[in-house]
């Protein structure tokens, strides 16, 4: 069975005391995560080792935001791959278009980020997606071709361990989330692509969505047959709306798929 996955990306947002309330309030409406679903929060970078404390033994994963594309050496302000395994993340979110709108990222370090993650051990969420304008002028397929050219041609499909994020631009923060018809077109088009190189490879491959998905809109996206769960940006900052958007993604499991 092919699992789901439900990831919060926190964000520049918390600090120690809401970050713990935030973890106690999704343990207490959630005491363990269904093993068909995996849970995932990403904290901010000084808050990694906290979240890898108030997480243990609980069944939540943690993840980084970002990480820089060498695992050690002059590199003033950046954080290793190897630094956020060490510090308790199993995850990093890699070209996130904030990332790419005001820190100026672009396909090709997202592409050398992602393989310096594999390399560390963590399992990368590569983002891509296409602005509003990219969109109204019909580029979105292309636009969506080279960021994912750019990040497959630095891994090998063997590693497997690799989930992607669709997350258009003009749906992330806006609370206008993509149709479910639009969100499935390009998780068929990315996994198509994909498949040109390793065809096995993208039939497993994670495929998920990001870009206002709140409880009310989640079960319509993630019952499209391309989408592997969600990546949540502010519904994951509350406790009952991201265990609500969790539950719904459980609904989306068949039943005869047992644990
Ligand atoms: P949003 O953010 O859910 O607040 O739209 C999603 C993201 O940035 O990953």
């Amino acid at each position: 069975m092919k699992k789901k996955w439900l990831i919060g990306n926190w964000k520049m947002h918390g600090n120690l005391a809401s970050n713990k309330a935030l973890i106690e309030g999704i343990r207490a409406e959630l005491p363990e995560p269904d093993p068909r679903a995996e849970l995932v929060v990403c904290p901010a970078f000084p808050y990694l080792y906290q979240l890898k404390d108030l997480t243990a033994g609980t069944g939540i994963y943690v993840g980084a935001q970002n990480a820089s594309d060498h695992l050690q050496g002059a590199y003033t302000g950046e954080t290793s791959p190897l630094m956020i395994k060490e510090l308790g993340g199993s995850f990093t979110i890699i070209g996130h278009s904030e990332r790419r709108q005001y820190q100026g990222e672009n396909d090709g370090l997202m592409g050398r980020k992602s393989l310096a993650a594999i390399d560390a051990g963590l399992i990368p969420v590569i983002c891509v997606g296409e602005t509003a304008e990219e969109r109204d002028s019909g580029r979105t397929h292309e636009v969506l071709a080279r960021q994912l050219d750019a990040a497959f041609g630095y891994i090998r499909t063997a590693h497997d361990k690799i989930i992607l994020a669709y997350e258009p631009r003009w749906a992330i923060g806006t609370g206008i989330a993509a149709t479910p018809e639009i969100v499935q077109a390009e998780h068929e088009f990315l996994r198509q692509r994909i498949a040109i190189r390793d065809k096995e490879f993208a039939a497993r491959l994670p495929i998920i969505y990001g870009g206002s998905v709140k409880a009310a809109n989640a079960i319509s996206l993630f019952s499209m047959p391309d989408v592997d769960g969600g990546l949540i940006g502010s519904a994951a900052l509350n406790a009952t709306e991201f265990v609500a958007i969790y539950r719904e993604l459980l609904q989306t499991i068949p039943a005869d798929e047992a644990a």
